[in-house]
């Protein structure tokens, strides 16, 4: 007989308030808690955003191809969610009085999910969404009688000054006070222009705000049963609830989407580093059942016990930013984009001349040529402009594609090694149960199918479109091949005449 899942035991009939949960984690993180735990509400942080209240933006949430399978298991799941208007970047989550005390007395589980991820994000915005916000879920929880685990999601780069991460906290020269009382006197464009001086060492405000962030928490979490979650680089779905899905376009899986639209050709990167790539479906299993290890765990809750968990791919299974492009390639040049404008082939180099000299043949020339010939034909030209902001990205995530980073995940191990059979199929957190190979496949078809909205039907005419491309980009380089023989010849022959 199978065992009683500990996972399940520990969030039944409990209510569970989560931040960010519009996001693309935080999606992955309601379906998976309404599907595989009999949670009894789940109270979501929402914004107003775009002229949408929180009740239309947590309905739209529920159209989205991730709840089909709930949607057929249980019709009426949305009974169990309930939208709570707040903003994180405003003091106290922007909580109504009854929605704070609605919280206060009956939450048991805290998913602190929202953030920034912008990482050229204005510093004083944020500061105030991913530091003040965490103060402020801190201070909630410090009111909520029954709460049993808060886990803070941070990321495995928050520490990225650093060679070598391990599962703990770090003292930094910055403290998140002093950031405070200098931003204070700032305006926006002020603190843009001081921002380098005062992240430094760290590369963008998103890594230095999660990393001041963590400080915070370390520093006033204490008699409070509090995690911290740090995910690598979060990509698509493996499996559940459906293959290959994402709802975004940041960091690798842009470079993704670009090559297999054949608009990015070379990217600047060290191939032998290695990609620390998660997919969002087991990042979220690790999420939820660390909640349960945190709340279940007998412990004086101090500082030096706050379990953290490196949810990372490169100590078990890992996969270089060469084999994560070439796996792409493979399957692109197999389930390529109806909408491509050339092969899919990508070139990473980290020598800067080689990269400036690719991206001059690959990406500025033919823009060039293109922009010409829109002008010409009285189009508006957009291909310059298009590489500038594909180039203004690539730079962005340079400093990620070209450093080794040692991280250790012995608690997020210790993790798998405590769930049982039963929980192990419910919540396979563990990078051992990914198949990379099979993973692209999916990922690929998913990019095809869920961002670039490529029906099935149109695979085959994308095949035939990718040949022809094939052939043009073989008889180019015959034709460049052979002129620069031709001009090479050329020279050597004057040169022999002069010196002859
Ligand atoms: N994706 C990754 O590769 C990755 C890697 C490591 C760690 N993480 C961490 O994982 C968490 C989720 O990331 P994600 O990839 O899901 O990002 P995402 O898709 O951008 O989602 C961010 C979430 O935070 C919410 N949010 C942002 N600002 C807010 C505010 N002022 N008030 C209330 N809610 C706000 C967003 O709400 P709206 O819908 O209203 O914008 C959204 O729900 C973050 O803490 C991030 O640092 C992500």
């Amino acid at each position: 007989m199978a065992e009683v899942s500990k996972v399940q035991e520990f969030y039944k009939d409990r209510n569970v308030f989560i931040t960010g949960g519009t996001g693309f984690m935080g999606k992955i993180l309601i379906e998976k808690l309404l599907r595989s735990t009999e949670v009894s509400t789940l109270y979501v942080l929402v914004r107003e955003k775009k002229g949408k209240n929180v009740h239309t933006r947590i309905d739209e949430l529920f159209d989205d191809v991730i709840f089909d399978a709930l949607r057929k298991e249980c019709p009426k799941f949305k009974h169990r969610v309930e939208a709570i208007s707040g903003d994180c970047s405003v003091t106290g989550l922007g909580l109504s009085i009854s929605d704070r005390q609605k919280l206060f007395s009956n939450i048991h589980i805290v998913f602190h999910v929202a953030a920034t991820v912008r990482f050229d994000e204005n510093l004083k915005l944020a500061y105030a969404i991913n530091v003040n916000g965490t103060r402020d879920v801190l201070e909630m929880a410090r009111q909520m009688k029954n709460l049993k685990a808060l886990i803070h999601v941070s990321t495995a780069y928050s520490n990225c000054h650093l060679k070598e991460v391990h599962e703990k906290f770090y003292d930094y020269n910055i403290s998140y006070e002093d950031v405070a009382s200098v931003l204070e006197k700032l305006n926006k464009n002020e603190a843009e222009m001081v921002t380098p001086r005062i992240i430094n060492p760290w590369p963008n405000t998103y890594v230095f705000t999660k990393a001041l962030a963590e400080s915070l928490l370390r520093n006033n979490s204490s008699g409070l049963p509090v995690g911290v979650f740090r995910p690598g680089i979060v990509v698509s779905t493996y499996k559940d609830p459906v293959e290959g899905w994402t709802d975004n376009l940041y960091g690798a899986t842009g470079v993704c989407v670009g090559a297999m639209s054949g608009l990015l050709r070379v990217c600047f990167s060290d191939k032998d580093v290695v990609a620390d790539i998660v997919p969002v479906d087991t990042c979220v299993a690790g999420l939820i059942a660390s909640a349960w290890d945190v709340g279940t765990k007998e412990c004086e809750r101090t500082p030096e016990n706050i379990p953290i968990y490196n949810y990372v791919s490169s100590p078990e299974n890992p996969i270089t930013w060469n084999e994560y492009v070439d796996l792409n390639v493979i399957h692109g040049l197999n389930y390529p984009t109806v909408n491509s404008v050339w092969i899919t082939s990508v070139t990473l180099t980290k020598n800067p001349v080689i990269y400036w000299i690719l991206k001059f043949l690959y990406h500025i020339l033919p823009a060039i040529v293109f922009d010409g010939a829109a002008v010409l034909t009285g189009n508006k030209p957009r291909a310059l402009r298009m590489y500038k902001r594909i180039h203004r990205l690539s730079n962005i995530l340079a400093y990620f594609s070209v450093r080794q980073w040692r991280f250790h995940n012995d608690n997020t191990v210790g993790l798998w090694k405590k769930l049982n059979e039963t929980d192990r199929a419910l919540f396979p957190l563990s990078m051992m149960t990914v198949h990379w190979m099979l993973y692209f496949r999916e990922y690929v078809k998913g990019l095809r199918f869920y961002l670039l909205k490529d029906p099935d039907s149109t695979l085959e005419i994308a095949r035939r479109r990718n040949k022809r491309f094939t052939r043009l980009n073989q008889l180019l380089r015959i034709i460049f091949t052979f002129t620069i023989c031709v001009a090479v010849y050329l020279m050597c022959v004057r040169v022999l005449n002069v010196v002859f």
